[in-house]
């Protein structure tokens, strides 16, 4: 098993620990003893990590001589909140944290190949190569996004993979629900929409063998806090904020999402893929009567959308009555 203390660029668990500290007695001022007896450093330590955690952006008040305290509770994914809101769970055990890193995509499946448990999140800041669907990037901007990854090892074929990005897309859906009160529209297969601009994507990536899949790495992207977005995306894509015109503190929203997640899981892994088909037939008014385009990258053809398979695949009734079952490609609505 690695030592995920020495992964590069993981958050060090006691800078993460004096985070929580401070994020827990906001607005109170904690002498610089306290906080090196708590978290087991010295004084001078403390000072320097105040100064890294201002670094990083967060508002850290006081100096050496009276303490430290924070003004607001920063909205940071520490990874002690999140161990402790999700403690006894799946996804409670173990949660790394970067301020930044490529992608948490990528991370996870280091680790999984590295023989990381079932359940190890990994959770970012900031993306600079986050990955999204067909080799394109996710903007990851700093602090204001939902970038995360699950680590799982299911006992499934690898042809049922695929319904672990629906069963994601389902359970954020519904935690985006349950915490803002605003029900994003489920887009086959992974997307999530709010009047057709795109609020998050789940890229599910895994290893396996012809028949047994190893592990499943499932990262999803909520857009949550962005106030607006690069010229190039600014047509297509939204947030939270944009949205509901208020802050979403991102730890209610992902304690929410793996809660959720892990519910979701178990019943798919006891129900088979029945439980994902027909819930995804519920929730998503997209897979029925929809007219869209559907690009396999040979072909492009125009029809309606006819629910799904039995194993989840989206049936499309083409212009000339055809239906035909779409495995890959991207699907879009054409109004
Ligand atoms: C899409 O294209 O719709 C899928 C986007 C998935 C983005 C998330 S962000 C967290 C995780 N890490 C990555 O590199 N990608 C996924």
């Amino acid at each position: 098993m690695p030592q995920i203390a020495s992964l590069p660029g993981t958050t060090d668990r006691r800078l993460a620990a004096l985070l929580t500290l401070l994020s827990e007695n906001a607005t109170i001022v904690i002498s610089g003893a306290r906080i090196a007896r708590e978290i087991g450093v010295s004084r001078s330590t403390v000072w320097r990590w105040v100064e890294q955690l201002r670094r990083l952006g967060v508002h850290v008040k006081g100096q050496r001589s009276t303490g430290y305290f924070l003004e607001k509770v920063p909205d940071i994914l520490t990874p002690d909140l999140v161990r402790k809101r999700l403690k006894g769970s799946l996804f409670g055990k173990r949660v790394l944290h970067f301020f930044k890193t490529d992608s948490t995509n990528r991370v996870a499946m280091e680790l999984g190949f590295a023989g990381e448990p079932e359940g190890t999140v990994v959770m970012a800041e900031e993306q600079t190569a986050g990955r999204g669907r067909a080799g394109r990037t996710w903007h990851s901007e700093k602090g204001t996004g939902l970038y995360v990854s699950m680590l799982l090892r299911p006992r499934l074929a690898p042809a049922q993979a695929p319904l672990l990005t629906m069963l994601a897309g389902i359970s954020a859906q519904a935690a985006v629900e349950a915490v803002t009160g605003l029900k994003p529209e489920l887009k086959w297969p992974n997307d999530l929409l709010v009047k057709g601009k795109k609020l998050g994507g789940i890229l599910t990536e895994m290893h396996a063998e012809p028949s047994a899949v190893r592990f499943v790495v499932v990262g999803l992207g909520i857009n949550t806090n962005q106030e607006k977005f690069p010229a190039e995306l600014a047509a297509v894509a939204t947030s939270l904020r944009r949205e509901c015109g208020r802050i979403t503190f991102r730890l209610e929203l992902l304690v929410r999402l793996l809660a959720q997640f892990e519910s979701d899981y178990s019943r798919f892994l006891s129900e088979g893929a029945g439980f994902v088909v027909e819930r995804f037939r519920k929730v998503s008014d997209f897979a029925e009567g929809r007219r869209v385009r559907v690009d396999t990258g040979r072909e492009s053809y125009v029809g309606t959308t006819a629910g799904l398979s039995a194993e989840g695949l989206l049936l499309v009734k083409r212009e000339n009555g055809q239906e035909t079952t779409v495995i890959a490609g991207d699907v879009s609505e054409v109004r």
